[in-house]
């Protein structure tokens, strides 16, 4: 998704505005742009293609006063001319966002004589702008009243080179912060991009607009009305976006695991007993009337979903059911006022998430949780109920630890239900968090197998397709295996539950098509041995992920890599493990971007 940086100091902030957008680069992005107001008047270097170009052109520019951008094109093919910031006359504006009501803004903008030079719905931003500034001549005012004729979601940053040394910020709908110092204000579409100037954030609400000077921050509502926010001291840690011994941010991110579920699970502390006080003052209270489960989530997110859904039933005996959030927003389904709606999101600001879960509220359903990574975001912040997940910031665009520590969080939720239902003994709650203190541990036994799986990548590059079986809470592992392939090796894979094979895709089978299996040593390890054999039988080469103890021997075409442990209901966690460094290690045989695969972005903010 675009990304935007903004800088009113005393000092240059050119480099201010480059570092920013190099810490916002894992979002994805196609180009990127930044506009300064110079002695003479606005100027602007864009490119296509990395920061790092960006970087060299601009060696040259310095100024006071600034906006940068990285473009997630939407509207408009990847391009310079399309690139932001877009400027017109005096101003120059970037934009993350959709505008919906473009196409009239820009014929209405067009009869007026505004030449656009861009098929970007931001450029119609700018000259809407510039056209208020006609009649209102302060920018503040001109960005209120031109905000006010947009439709869709948005956050915007304007500069205009005839009131130098401010920046107007507004959001509506997109994420956008301030860093607020001593030297220099700043503005980001997330704090990792402005720890190198500040810790003091001041997150603004949808409907807020900003005026930014060296010395001063100015807030009101976009109808004027002033309005404080206050300052939060941000903890994120900016060591945690540095990249440090590792090649890519998701190899770091796949061996940081083992602390993120430790920090995850933290909450728990010493206790041998759960509290349902871990998801918030009210949890107990709103868990005893909760007679379903929903789950709302997309992507990987909603893979963690369709796993706790096997938990959640077998444990705590809640019905429970998990829907793609872009689906559900838009179906017609039957509302439970007693359902706790269950929103999941690495980022909390998933366009879709969001909404499914406002729509879900708009039904009655006001029972609500948000299991998610980012403490501030607005998925949190519009639920009832929360848990944080600790897994700190994730860059790498294929999720990982955010997944494992998603589950983590899900099985404290089962715990919970189960206990308010009185369905845990004592003794089971005490193994389960004995299992679970003890997952970090595992999970580093897990990551010593890399150099096995090192090895069977190799053996993927030249294939263009993959099958990856499970069964049971498995499933969704296998289906969460099949998307790390695919979006980072652009290997075609599909996840089917084992005992569907014979229903079509064994048709698929033959010696070309590797078929990786997840077989822990669990009541359908019979059953998914025959559906091997059939696998087997067809020429298929089988590549099996399995316990120390599940009985399944090497043989011809067929591969099998233990797993140290047999950890029972967490088993998942385990599992997903070896398929995260599989597709790591097939994406670096192949040679793609892994950090940033094409075409796809770290947080979805548009629908
Ligand atoms: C895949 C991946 C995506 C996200 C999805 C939801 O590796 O990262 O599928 O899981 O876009 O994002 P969040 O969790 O931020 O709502």
């Amino acid at each position: 998704m675009c990304g935007i940086v903004a800088a009113a100091a005393g000092k240059n902030i050119v480099p201010v505005l480059v570092e920013g957008l190099k810490k916002l680069e894992y979002r994805g992005y196609d180009s990127a742009g930044l506009a300064v107001i110079a002695g003479n008047g606005i100027e602007r270097v864009r490119s296509v293609g990395r920061v790092a170009e960006l970087e060299a052109a601009s060696a040259d520019t310095q100024a006071a006063t600034g906006i940068a951008h990285t473009r997630w094109a939407t509207h408009g093919v990847p391009c310079e001319r399309n690139a932001h910031p877009h400027v017109s006359g005096s101003i120059a504006v970037v934009h993350n966002g959709i505008i919906e009501n473009y196409e009239s803004l820009r014929n209405e903008l067009t009869a007026q004589g505004y030449v656009f030079t861009s098929d970007t719905d931001t450029e119609s931003i700018a000259h809407l702008v510039q056209a208020t500034l006609k009649t209102e001549p302060d920018l503040l005012k001109a960005v209120q009243i031109a905000c006010q004729r947009l439709v869709g979601a948005f956050a915007i940053a304007v500069i205009d080179h005839n009131q130098p040394g401010k920046v107007i910020v507004a959001r509506e709908g997109s994420p956008l912060l301030l860093g607020v110092s001593d030297s220099g204000n700043y503005a980001a579409s997330d704090a990792s991009a402005l720890l190198q100037v500040t810790r003091n954030m001041v997150y603004l609400e949808n409907g807020d607009i900003a005026e930014l000077t060296a010395a001063k921050v100015r807030i009101t509502r976009l109808d004027g009305t002033p309005v404080q926010r206050p300052v939060h001291v941000s903890q994120l840690s900016a060591a945690a976006v540095e990249l440090g011994n590792y090649q890519h941010y998701m190899q770091k991110e796949i061996f940081e695991q083992p602390e993120a579920l430790a920090n995850t699970l933290e909450i728990v502390g010493g206790s041998k007993t759960i509290q349902p006080g871990i998801f918030g003052a009210e949890a107990g209270n709103l868990l005893a009337d909760v007679d379903a489960i929903l789950i709302l989530a997309c992507g990987t997110s909603s893979h963690s979903g369709f796993t706790a859904r096997y938990w959640l039933e077998r444990i705590a005996g809640v019905p429970c059911n998990v829907e793609i959030a872009s689906e559900y927003r838009y179906r017609t389904s039957v509302p439970n006022p007693r359902q706790l709606i269950v929103a999941i999101s690495q980022s909390g600001e998933t366009a879709d998430t969001l909404a499914a879960l406002r729509h879900a509220k708009s039904l009655g359903q006001t029972k609500t949780l948000a299991i998610c990574n980012v403490p501030e975001s607005a998925i949190v912040r519009e639920c009832a109920l929360r848990f944080i997940t600790r897994a700190g910031p994730e860059i790498g665009v294929a999720s990982t630890k955010a997944f494992t520590t998603q589950l983590a969080a899900l099985f404290l939720l089962t715990l919970v239900a189960a206990k308010v239902k009185g369905r845990l003994s004592e003794e089971q709650e005490a193994t389960y968090i004995h299992q679970l203190r003890h997952l970090p541990v595992a999970v580093n036994k897990v990551l010593e197998l890399e150099d096995e799986i090192k090895a069977w990548a190799q053996r993927f590059a030249d294939k263009h397709h993959a099958l990856f079986l499970g069964r049971g809470r498995h499933y969704p592992i296998a289906m969460e295996g099949a998307l790390k392939l695919k979006e980072i090796s652009y290997i075609h894979a599909e996840a089917y539950p084992a005992g569907e094979l014979k229903h079509g895709p064994l048709a698929l089978v033959d010696a070309d098509m590797p078929v990786i299996s997840i077989a822990p040593n669990d009541q359908l390890l019979d059953k998914l041995k025959s559906n091997l054999k059939e696998v087997q039988a067809r020429g298929g080469e089988l590549y099996v992920f399995a316990d120390a103890d599940s009985e399944i021997p090497e043989s011809d075409g067929v591969h099998i890599l233990r797993l140290p442990e047999h950890y029972g209901e967490l088993s998942p966690i385990l599992h997903v493990i070896p398929l995260q460094l599989l597709s790591y290690h097939v994406a670096l045989v192949k040679g793609t971007d892994v950090d940033k695969p094409r075409n796809l972005a770290k947080s979805v903010t548009v629908e």
